[in-house]
């Protein structure tokens, strides 16, 4: 015997009687409310859930069109069978016109229970089709916005590694004049305050390429304070016109999750966050973020704020696709349920508890990781150099060149191209070097292209390949970058960490 819950609109009791009778006779399990009022429908359709209704044409006040006005206002597509005393041709004709599944006339119902099961078969069919449509969505979203996100940390991170390599260049060349020159003094300082701004470039930069790196969903233990602290950067422009950030770290182990995807979701509960509150008052609004440690040893990222907070209407939708109270154009509504799908991945739970008027707290649950991800390798320390040695530089981009002669010139030879092709043609000629340093992603001939030709001409050359990256790569790029044991270094790059490595080398 299958289930079915339906909701009956209908002012007389006998009918409603003679339709649950009909219906058992099917062999259907039937758990029915009777209804007959407006309000009475809007209350069983937002706190129970159902797979059909039926209803009366007319009732005192209340009427089919009305109902089905409130089920198709609510977002719902449930079957929906008008079930009448006779009446015309012409208000069948209007009743399905308006949405009806279908329509039988009382103490006429033989025909009903196969009517049931077609239009419930229908409904699973166009919920289905609509999930699929719903996943296509949230998987183009996400793709585009990491596709995005790649293209512009890659615009940034090749003029910048020029700026902060100048002007660390220029500190350095400033230095043992400071100590009796004012002047010198004075610019050193600009210069140290025009460093500590790129440095910010760079961070809102990297945060960009963690949502790039959307490719790689492997797990490790990620340390959840970093990837929280970058996201409160990202969205610091959404609260500072809204509350005041506080934020609580107690310490906590590394969590079973991908950094970058870890990393969506604290944005997006942080911008929640910061939307439920109006702009202006900042000054009596609270956002915190807090980790904690709970006692079966899950980790705990706790977002409150004293926004809005939510009804319990709200509460119930609120992590369905495209379900948003945000005026159109503004929220997509996938924010939350594309958090609970990444959280769910990660074995975790997402949680919610919201005070209408008052302010809604989100807490994501995490699992202590299994394994740690590897420690990044301590900076090299600046040795100086034995001998001169000779050093070539391929780089679209000529202040890239020429920063680096800038660098390294002191203690090295350096050559540099902005075209693969041409040193291609050097090294062919007979040019060897201790050091190449080459960019990944170049027009024409790509980083890629020139190391493999490389392995063909001059195998011995190709391994003296340093790869600089604008720290964000196409799938094709990171695979190539996984396969070769050649380094690589992420513009921007610190002067000192680029002298030491090659220093290292040569
Ligand atoms: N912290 C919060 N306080 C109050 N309401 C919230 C909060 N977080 C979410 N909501 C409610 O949940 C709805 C769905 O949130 P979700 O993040 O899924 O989508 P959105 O924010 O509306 O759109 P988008 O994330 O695409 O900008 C929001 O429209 C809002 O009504
Ligand atoms: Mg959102």
């Amino acid at each position: 015997m299958s289930k079915l819950r339906a909701l009956m609109i209908e002012d007389s009791l006998d009918d409603a009687r003679l339709l649950r009778l009909e219906l058992e006779r099917a062999g259907y399990e039937l758990v029915s409310e009777r209804v007959e009022t407006g309000s009475d429908v809007e209350e069983a359709l937002r706190d129970r859930d159902w797979d059909i209704v039926f209803s009366d044409w007319t009732m005192p006040g209340f009427s089919a069109p009305d109902a089905l006005e409130i089920v198709k206002q609510r977002g719902l597509d449930l079957p929906f069978i008008i079930i009448s005393g006779s009446i015309g041709e012409d208000v069948v004709i209007d009743a399905l016109r308006s949405g009806a599944h279908d329509f039988f006339v009382k103490g006429r119902l033989t025909l009903l229970p196969p009517a049931v099961e077609r239009e419930l078969r229908e409904a699973a069919l166009r919920r289905e089709r609509r999930h699929m449509q719903e996943q296509l969505m949230i998987g183009d979203r996400m793709a585009s916005v990491g596709l995005l996100a790649a293209g512009v940390a890659h615009e940034i991170n090749n003029p910048l590694a020029v700026v902060i390599g100048n002007i660390e260049l220029s500190l350095r060349l400033l230095e043992d004049k400071t100590a009796d020159d004012p002047c010198s003094r004075d610019v050193s300082a600009q210069l140290r305050d025009a460093h500590e701004a790129a440095e910010r470039i760079r961070n809102v930069a990297n945060d960009l390429i963690l949502f790039a790196r959307a490719d790689s969903e492997e797990h490790t233990g990620v340390d959840v304070r970093p990837v929280i602290e970058s996201s409160l950067r990202m969205a610091h422009n959404e609260i500072r016109h809204r509350a005041r950030l506080r934020t609580s770290f107690a310490v906590v182990p590394p969590v079973e999750a991908n950094e970058s995807r870890l990393g969506q979701v604290f944005l997006n509960l942080i911008v929640n966050a910061a939307h439920s509150i109006p702009e202006g008052r900042a000054d009596v609004n609270e956002i915190s973020v807090a980790t904690m440690l709970a006692p079966n040893g899950h980790v705990v990222v706790q977002v409150r704020d004293t926004g809005s907070g939510m009804s319990a209407d709200v509460m119930k939708h609120l992590f369905s696709p495209f379900f948003t109270t945000k005026p159109l154009g503004l929220g997509t509504g996938l924010g939350l349920s594309i958090c609970h799908r990444i959280v769910t991945s990660f074995g975790g739970t997402i949680t919610v508890e919201s005070d209408l008027g008052r302010g809604s707290v989100f807490e994501v649950h995490l699992l202590p990781a299994e394994r740690v991800a590897d420690p990044v390798a301590p900076a090299a320390a600046l040795r100086a150099s034995d001998r001169r040695g000779s050093v070539l530089v391929v780089d679209d981009e000529p202040a890239i060149g020429l920063l680096v002669t800038g660098v390294l010139g002191k203690d090295h030879d350096v050559t540099s191209t902005t075209t693969a092709l041409e040193a291609l043609e050097w090294i062919t000629q007979g040019a060897r070097y201790d050091v190449i340093l080459c960019d990944l992603m170049m027009p024409h001939l790509t980083g890629m292209d020139f190391y493999s030709e490389l392995t063909r001409i001059a195998p011995e050359q190709a391994q003296r390949v340093i790869f600089l990256t604008g720290g964000a790569f196409t799938p094709q790029a990171r695979q190539f970058l996984d396969e070769v044991d050649n380094m690589r270094i992420d513009k921007p790059f610190k002067i000192q960490a680029l002298s030491a490595i090659v220093n290292d080398r040569v």
